[in-house]
């Protein structure tokens, strides 16, 4: 056998988390957590109802678990059926009336460094007004509202408003475009959109509500606009406008919470799958909120009202998560969760290289954060600007570290070891640990994860399931793939209570992408392995999705905004490995006519892009292409596209309806030379 090298060996080593970390854990080794996670698999139900403990309920619910009965709820099933509950009597009231309604519930930051601390009951007083103003609007139990927004305090309190009256939110990210907004507001019929006026964006106002000119006066189910005059630029009106912060002063403080179902829906949220239109992914009240106080509990152990470990309410731990609200790891890890344990949790504006590229750790040094989680995009992007943008700032209360997203891959993991985790080297490296957290928007929260405090870790490995998830990896005919270090479909082979429950108006898709291609399983669409000790190593998407900065972009949509352009003729996209982003998007075009192919052409479709997607979705790379290899039914084949792009052995064309046209591809792939980012 050859010589491992330097890098091999650290790879291959075992990371530890500081030991002070398990004397406190709610969970102290590993043999309880084995122990609990047997347990709970085998016991589902029984498990599932100890963790919905750690919920109020207005009225108890009957049965943890109604097993599937018939199509609707295949796989999946009801969770504790019969219960009613609010999610933000959960988030806010009861820590309230548990006398902590002066204790610290969420920090918000802007990008100008001002500050607006809530407690739960200066919280509570806006999300009343929001809610009373959305009441005031029309809103009802059971209508949706789009909030497209940035990340100001508002894109909190009207989330919460929406939970606290039974509105279901729809929140669009803020780099998608206005054309996505629209087809999300159609899609759920939507009766208001919440917008802000201009976006704050590294030091300047960037246009927001003009964008939706022409386009949201063609959004029939829309009844009011309600705009957040965030910098109060002058921007185009429109007859549905209302102002909504005006609307939220003339609002009493006081609104009672909604009783709702547990099986009620809490959220639509939009993500991107195989085909051009995104899924609207549907979370339930009570089976989300449980598995996301559940989660966040044992594997970060901070402490928080629900348990406070021995620290004062003023002297919690401090919860710092850097995703945008626009995407999951927002709703569950900035919001839902963190709040409904009654942790203090941050919120911050801006982005993480403005005004300088320190900006996550002087948040850190300044409220004391003790648990801090982002995503290897962001690692990558800041270890590129140099150690002392970490080091000058004081993180002597940080104690653990996450990330989340795409794999966590060694180059980054070392850094955010040594330089924030302050891990050490040798026979038995010591530091902060680093919790992989691996899941989904479909999934609600964390599926595989390291229990921070405990679970030795290992580089880009996100560990062993969550209790009571059950993972499998199946070959192409379903059979369990048990052999270490070989590559399988990552299932699921119990539901959970944070499983969504439904696509949007399309139960069959919901069917369709995740429970029927391995019957009595949910499929994430991911490939994995296991290695020999049993550590779960994800090896990335079996499907058509694109993972851009740890965002989730489907190869279809993409290419349906590159079509949209009148000289494009077809295009076929797909990741290409890029040194920040983890991949970013090539682009294959077809032009009506070929000769209109130039660099000035490429700029005139990006242009294009960003203008119909947004700013989220930019084919960075574009090659001309006379055409794209195709398999007889009319498929793109991406892998052959693939290695082209990486100029890699193509392998296999014989199964293509038009093999002729790879040599071409691979010539004017040369003729690109290297590609530099
Ligand atoms: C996809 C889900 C869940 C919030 C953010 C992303 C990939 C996610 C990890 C991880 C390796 C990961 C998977 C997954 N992914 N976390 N820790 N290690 N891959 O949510 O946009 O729904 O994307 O992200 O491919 O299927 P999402």
């Amino acid at each position: 056998m050859s010589e491992l090298t330097e890098t091999e060996k650290e790879k291959a080593k075992k990371y530890y988390p500081l030991p002070a970390l398990a004397e406190k854990a709610r969970i102290q080794n590993m043999d309880a957590y084995f122990e609990k996670w047997k347990y709970s698999v085998e016991n589902f139900e029984e498990f599932w109802a100890e963790e919905a403990k750690m919920i109020d309920w207005f009225t108890p619910y009957q049965k943890v678990w109604q097993p599937p009965q018939g199509e609707q709820d295949e796989f999946v099933g009801k969770w504790f059926v019969g219960g009613k509950l609010n999610v933000t009597y959960n988030c806010l009231d009861r820590w309230i009336e548990k006398g902590y309604g002066d204790e610290t519930a969420l920090i918000w930051m802007g990008e100008d460094d001002s500050v607006k601390k809530f407690t739960y009951k200066s919280l509570t007083d806006e999300v009343n007004k929001a809610a009373n103003a959305l009441k005031s609007l029309g809103v009802k139990k059971g209508d949706r509202v789009c909030l497209w927004l940035p990340m100001i305090e508002n894109l909190a309190i009207v989330m919460l408003a929406c939970a606290r009256i039974g509105a279901i939110h729809s929140i669009v990210f803020g780099g998608f475009s206005a054309e996505s907004v629209k087809d999300r507001i159609d899609d759920s019929e939507c009766t208001i959109l919440v917008v802000a006026d201009e976006v704050r964006r590294a030091g300047k106002n960037r246009p927001m509500k003009d964008n939706l000119k022409g386009i949201i006066d063609t959004c029939d189910s829309i009844e009011h606009v309600a705009v957040i005059k965030l910098t109060g630029g002058d921007v185009y009106e429109y007859e549905k406008d209302v102002d909504f912060l005006a609307l939220m002063e003339e609002q009493s403080t006081t609104c009672e919470s909604e009783p709702m179902d547990a099986e009620d829906p809490l959220f639509i949220l939009y993500t991107s799958g195989t085909t051009g239109k995104p899924k609207g992914v549907v979370h339930t009240t009570a089976g989300y909120l449980v598995f996301g106080v559940s989660t966040n509990y044992y594997v970060w152990d901070y402490s928080c009202l629900l348990d406070l470990k021995g620290d004062t309410p003023a002297n919690r731990d401090v919860w710092y998560c850097t995703a945008d609200i626009g995407w999951i790891t927002g709703h569950t890890q900035i919001i839902y969760s963190p709040m409904a344990l009654g942790a203090v949790t941050i919120m911050y504006e801006g982005v993480p290289t403005w005004p300088h590229g320190g900006r996550f750790w002087e948040i850190c040094e300044k409220f004391g954060v003790t648990h801090f989680y982002t995503a290897p995009t962001a690692i990558r992007a800041l270890m590129k600007l140099g150690d002392e943008n970490v080091t000058k700032w004081n993180l002597e209360k940080l104690k653990m570290i996450g990330t989340v997203g795409e794999v966590c891959n060694w180059p980054e993991w070392k850094w955010y070891w040594d330089v924030v985790g302050k891990g050490s080297s040798g026979e038995k490296p010591i530091g902060r640990p680093i919790v992989d957290s691996y899941w989904q928007t479909e999934t609600g929260s964390y599926m595989m994860v390291n229990l921070g405090a405990v679970t030795p870790m290992k580089p880009g490995s996100c560990t062993f399931p969550y209790l009571g998830i059950n993972p499998v990896l199946l070959d192409e005919a379903g059979s369990k793939v048990e052999t270490p270090n070989t590559q399988a479909y990552f299932a699921y082979d119990k539901p959970w209570p944070g499983l969504m429950r439904t696509v949007w108006g399309d139960h069959e898709r919901f069917v369709n992408t995740y429970l029927a291609q391995f019957p009595g399983h949910y499929f994430t669409g991911d490939y994995a392995q296991i290695d020999d000790e049993g550590y779960y190593f994800i090896l990335g998407r079996s499907d058509d999705v694109i993972k851009v900065s740890g965002h989730r972009l489907g190869s279809a949509e993409v290419e349906a905004a590159i079509n949209s352009h009148p000289k494009v003729a077809e295009s076929a996209v797909i990741p290409y490995p890029h040194p920040v982003k983890g991949s970013t998007i090539f682009a294959y075009i077809t032009l009506m006519n070929d000769e209109d192919a130039s660099d000035e052409m490429k700029k005139v479709i990006q242009k294009h892009v960003r203008s119909v997607a947004g700013p989220a979705v930019y084919p960075e790379i574009i090659m001309f292409a006379t055409a794209v290899p195709k398999t007889r039914s009319g498929k793109i084949m991406r892998r052959i596209l693939k290695a082209v792009a990486e100029q890699k052995d193509i392998g296999n064309t014989m199964t293509l309806a038009n093999p002729e046209v790879v040599e071409g591809l691979i010539t004017r792939r040369q003729m690109m030379g290297e590609i530099q980012f």
